[in-house]
């Protein structure tokens, strides 16, 4: 295939809108895979079961096809991204390697946060976009009026969108068409040094690291011997071929190809991604590379069983292979025993984690509730904390402590318009600033509107995406870019059982919430903590300010329920020593948290 029959492009959508079933419909028309006889709509490219449960696209894909247009072949290369927020950053990859992008728009629901989100990325690096107006088959499809939307919304010329239902197959061989026609092909020589592209990798038990390239330049070939501009380490290729849309060996990799290639790399953080590949001993400019995921929620994940700490460990090790977002980092406390901090880039790539760690590895595990990274300011230095056990006590600031900052983002919600009232309050009750907003697509009947706001991240790794939800009905779209950090007035809580500070926990709080955070959380603790025998009270609080307060009541042990009436003395003395051994016990007394009540307060779930 000469490079003007290739074509690379991806898909891009909110989520939902259908990127998976039009990505089977492309594949089922090129012939590469059969259509189902049942008519299910299967979603090949999916392949992860936690994909197919939930139905979303964690790791990009890719597929190559090849479809007859006027008489000539032409190979069209599908890489699909995932459609979630947390995995922004695998969408800007996937794009790195393509020259076109279907932007897919439900005509039922209309442009959302993400819809705008992808297509500023794929505008930012010079993609030709092809708008494309999916489910028309629905009742509640509104293809003029959502067609107007994107016009005004991205600037895109009406008659240049498409109208398809993925669902039915209805007008997706215009838009193999489009894609042929539209997008430009890839420009890259085959005379020119060799230069590949490293977009993505994964791990295979048997070849080590696969990875896949698109090859800007020159020809790859099996045995080529091939050098890492990033780790500058060397490598020979012995298989490669393209995913049609299973593996299938080729001699070659031509220029503005993409494929997969192995050559004996062992490790996962070998294959850098962004990373440009070039042959022994010629000289190259390497690509502009990506900047690497950062984690944004950490979590500690500990086994049930402290036993299974190493099993675990291997689990989380070799999910990490085929995850490279995720970090990694051991920790331990005296009440959970060893476990793992792991970072991730949200909370639902955290939850897909846990599931995968249960699905595939058979792990029981635990999830601490999620905290985001802070940055303390120190007079000499500055750090990033993961861990609020590591949080400087409130007497530190202003003496060693200069000042503490919380990550931040910008967050963009698009929702009609009678839910804005409700969106207002939720963004101010989580602290949000410069709340901006303007209408879609005014004039309609029901015009919607989206509000821009900056808001702690902290705010949002909790409940905020369920309650953005409930508020607006389900109607309302959130989508969310990293903005930095910002001074932030912090403090860490700590809680008291019998006036001793309990081990290992610890919240990070803005002093707004303070008292509603330590209400909330002593009475957590009063409902896991087992009476004990004498009083405890359970007190949450700052530095050495106490916020909020429990009792836990004594338990009462009828100590003289084995007595029979008449023995009044022997009845008054058991009391008294009972009473007499509660205080004692009170005045030394240390309350032991169990296990159980620690994994039920810190519980995720
Ligand atoms: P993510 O991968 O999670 O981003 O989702 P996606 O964009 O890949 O969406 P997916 O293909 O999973 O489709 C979402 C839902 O919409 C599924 O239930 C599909 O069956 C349905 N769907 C997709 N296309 C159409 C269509 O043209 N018409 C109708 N009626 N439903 C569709």
């Amino acid at each position: 295939f000469p490079c003007d029959v290739i074509r690379n492009f991806s898909i891009i959508a909110h989520i939902d809108h259908g990127k998976s079933t039009l990505a089977d419909r492309l594949l089922e028309l090129t012939g590469t895979i059969q259509k189902k006889l049942s008519g299910k709509n299967e979603q090949v490219l999916d392949k992860l079961k936690v994909e197919r449960e939930r139905g979303i696209t964690v790791k990009a894909q890719t597929a190559s096809m090849i479809h007859k247009f006027e008489d000539r072949k032409f190979l069209l290369n599908l890489i699909d991204t995932p459609g979630h927020v947390d995995f922004a950053w695998e969408v800007s990859r996937s794009l790195a390697a393509c020259q076109g992008a279907l932007l897919l728009v439900d005509a039922s629901q209309g442009v959302q946060a993400q819809s705008i989100s992808v297509f500023h990325n794929a505008r930012e690096r010079g993609i030709k976009i092809i708008p494309v107006l999916n489910k028309i088959d629905l009742p509640a499809a509104q293809p003029d009026r959502i067609a107007a939307q994107i016009q005004a919304t991205f600037g895109l010329d009406p008659s240049e969108i498409l109208q398809i239902s993925a669902k039915t197959g209805k007008g997706v061989e215009a838009v193999l068409e489009a894609i042929i026609q539209r997008v430009p092909p890839p420009v890259a020589r085959a005379d020119s040094p060799l230069k590949a592209f490293l977009f993505d990798s994964m791990y295979d038990k048997y070849r080590g690291v696969i990875s896949l390239v698109s090859v800007q330049g020159g020809v790859l070939r099996k045995g080529d011997k091939i050098a890492s501009c990033y780790t500058r380490k060397k490598y020979e290729i012995t298989e490669l071929g393209i995913l049609h849309p299973e593996e299938v060996p080729t001699t070659s990799l031509n220029p503005g190809q993409v494929g997969y290639i192995a050559c004996n790399m062992k490790q996962s953080s070998e294959a850098h991604i962004g990373d440009t590949l070039h042959r022994v001993g010629e000289v190259v400019e390497p690509m502009a590379g990506f900047q690497p995921a950062k984690a944004m929620v950490f979590a500690g994940v500990y086994p049930i069983e402290n036993s299974e700490f190493p099993k675990l460990e291997e689990s989380i090790n070799r999910l990490t292979l085929t995850d490279r977002s995720v970090t990694v980092q051991r920790e331990s406390s005296t009440a959970l025993g060893q476990g793992c901090r792991l970072g991730f880039l949200g909370t639902l790539h955290m939850d897909v984690f846990r599931q995968r760690l249960e699905d595939e590895h058979d792990a029981n595990v635990i999830i601490t509730a999620p905290t985001v990274p802070y940055k303390i300011i120190y007079k000499d230095k500055e750090v990033i904390i993961s861990n609020p056990t590591d949080f400087p006590d409130v007497g530190d600031l202003g003496i060693r402590v200069r000042e503490i900052q919380e990550p931040v983002v910008k967050a963009s919600i698009i929702v009609p318009e009678e839910y804005f009232g409700d969106m207002m309050e939720l963004c101010y009750s989580h602290r949000a600033e410069e709340v901006e907003h303007r209408y879609l697509d005014s004039g309609t009947s029901s015009a919607r509107i989206m509000l821009n706001c900056i808001i702690p991240l902290s705010e949002i790794v909790t409940d905020f995406f369920d309650q953005l939800k409930s508020r607006s009905s389900g109607f309302a779209s959130f989508d969310y870019e990293d903005a930095g950090y910002r001074k932030s007035d912090l403090a860490k809580m700590t809680f008291l059982l019998n006036g001793k500070p309990v081990d290992a926990l610890a919240l990070i709080v803005h002093r707004s919430a303070q008292e509603t955070v330590g209400r909330q959380w002593v009475k957590k603790l009063h409902k896991v903590i087992p009476r004990q025998l004498f009083e405890v009270p359970i007190q949450a609080a700052v530095g050495k300010k106490v916020i909020a307060r429990e009792t836990l009541k004594a338990m009462r042990a009828d100590v003289t329920a084995g007595l029979y009436g008449g023995h009044y003395e022997r009845k008054m003395k058991h009391l008294e020593n009972q009473k007499e051994g509660k205080r004692r016990m009170k005045k030394m007394g240390t309350v032991e948290l169990p296990q159980e009540a620690f994994f039920e307060i810190l519980s995720n779930k």
